[in-house]
């Protein structure tokens, strides 16, 4: 029996694929709404193989108030939403800061203009462990207590104005409104059938499609940004997760509010979404030639401007309230990687 329609904002986005290929599997009904700003309507394909249906879908722009409204008329029955619409390249919200503004604040901004005029909404948000920037030693692992830094891009910016503008909207709307923001660390992978994965457009910025993208030739060799910080290698830390563990966080984010728990009536709760194990970026070399069998050539450059030097989560949060657990061993995630990598290489 099918549990409920939850609306999925960039929902054929690498992290909002994977979520809807878990909601579907845990009985919900996923609505995709997409604009393909950062996606292709290929990822509509991939999601049905692996569920055995098609997707409800619309394509619609979030950002623009009546492109949206659509989806509600379509779909009157959507009682939750999960939120991935939202430009994500911190390099490109510094060079194009109004349209990050813009387009992330403004998407958030009507889903709750719309979501605020049922009985009641539920809105999963996808935020980031960027709002934390490079915490204090005292702070690693990083838990929800510990303090939010002052944005070093307008991207981490749009994420901590969305955390405050839900904040307060769960204040207004007494108690109508229901809000989980969920604070992603590093998402990797691909879903096991390598039929959906992460499509970097141009040169990846992130390190794991930069690393497959070098073993399948596509790139000469990976440029370690820095190996003078202070951790054991001299590389930066990261929690990397892997984006099925994470995507099945969200389902456990929606069964919470579905409940409809009075304790947590017209809240907003924060959970970080990691591993709780920090990984360094010659460790990721290391890990990725055992799970692949490929060294990836590499040299050291200079440190990338903006990168703090180590961050990975404390989960317990998310362990204990959620019932959830990123559990899935590194190797397997690698291997992952590098078979949609090959996968959309041809190879
Ligand atoms: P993605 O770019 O793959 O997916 C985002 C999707 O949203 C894309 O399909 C894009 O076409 C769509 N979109 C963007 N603006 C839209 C609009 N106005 N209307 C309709 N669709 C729109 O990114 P992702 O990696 O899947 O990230 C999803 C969410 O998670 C984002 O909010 C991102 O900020 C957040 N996040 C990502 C990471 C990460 O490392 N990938 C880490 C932390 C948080
Ligand atoms: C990881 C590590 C790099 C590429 C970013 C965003 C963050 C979030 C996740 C959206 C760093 C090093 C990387 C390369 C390298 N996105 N690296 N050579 O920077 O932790 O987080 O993605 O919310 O907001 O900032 O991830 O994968 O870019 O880098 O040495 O070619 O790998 O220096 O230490 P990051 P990343």
């Amino acid at each position: 029996m099918t549990k409920a329609k939850v609306l999925v904002t960039g929902g054929t986005g690498y992290i909002g694929a994977h979520t809807v290929v878990e909601l579907e599997s845990a009985g919900y009904e996923a609505v995709i709404v997409d604009n393909f700003s950062n996606s292709s309507r290929d990822v509509l394909e991939g999601i049905a193989k692996i569920t055995g249906k098609d997707p409800l879908f619309i394509e619609a722009d979030c950002a623009d108030y009546n492109s949206f409204a659509k989806v509600f008329e379509l779909y009157p029955d959507i009682c939750a939403a999960i939120h991935f619409a939202a430009y994500k390249a911190v390099g490109e919200s510094v060079e194009k800061p109004l349209d990050y503004y813009r387009n992330n604040l403004d998407s958030l901004l009507n889903l709750i203009d719309f979501m605020g005029k049922k009985e009641h909404a539920s809105i999963v948000f996808s935020s980031s462990c960027t709002v934390y920037g490079q915490p204090e030693k005292k702070h690693l692992p990083v838990s929800e207590e510990a303090p939010l830094q002052p944005a070093t891009s307008p991207y981490g910016n749009t994420k901590q104005i969305c955390e405050e503008i839900l904040r307060d909207c769960t204040i207004s709307y007494n108690g109508k409104l229901n809000v989980i923001a969920l604070r992603y660390f590093n998402p990797i992978g691909a879903h096991p059938s390598a039929l959906i994965g992460e499509l970097p457009r141009g040169v990846p910025q992130n390190l794991l499609p930069f690393i497959t993208q070098t073993a399948a030739g596509l790139r000469e060799r990976l440029s370690v940004f820095g190996n003078d910080y202070n951790t054991p290698d001299g590389s930066c830390i990261r929690d990397y997760i892997y984006v099925c563990d994470l995507a099945k966080a969200h389902v456990s984010a929606l069964d919470r509010m579905m409940e409809e728990k009075p304790e947590i009536a017209g809240s907003i709760e924060y959970f970080n979404l990691g591993t709780g194990v920090g990984i360094s970026v010659l460790q990721m070399l290391e890990l990725f030639k055992k799970a692949t069998g490929i060294a990836v050539p590499y040299r050291i450059v200079d440190r990338r401007p903006g990168d703090v030097e180590q961050v990975w989560a404390d989960p317990s949060r998310a362990n204990s309230v959620l019932g959830w657990r990123a559990d899935t061993p590194i190797e397997e995630v690698l291997a992952s990687a590098w078979r949609w990598e090959k996968k959309i290489r041809g190879i």
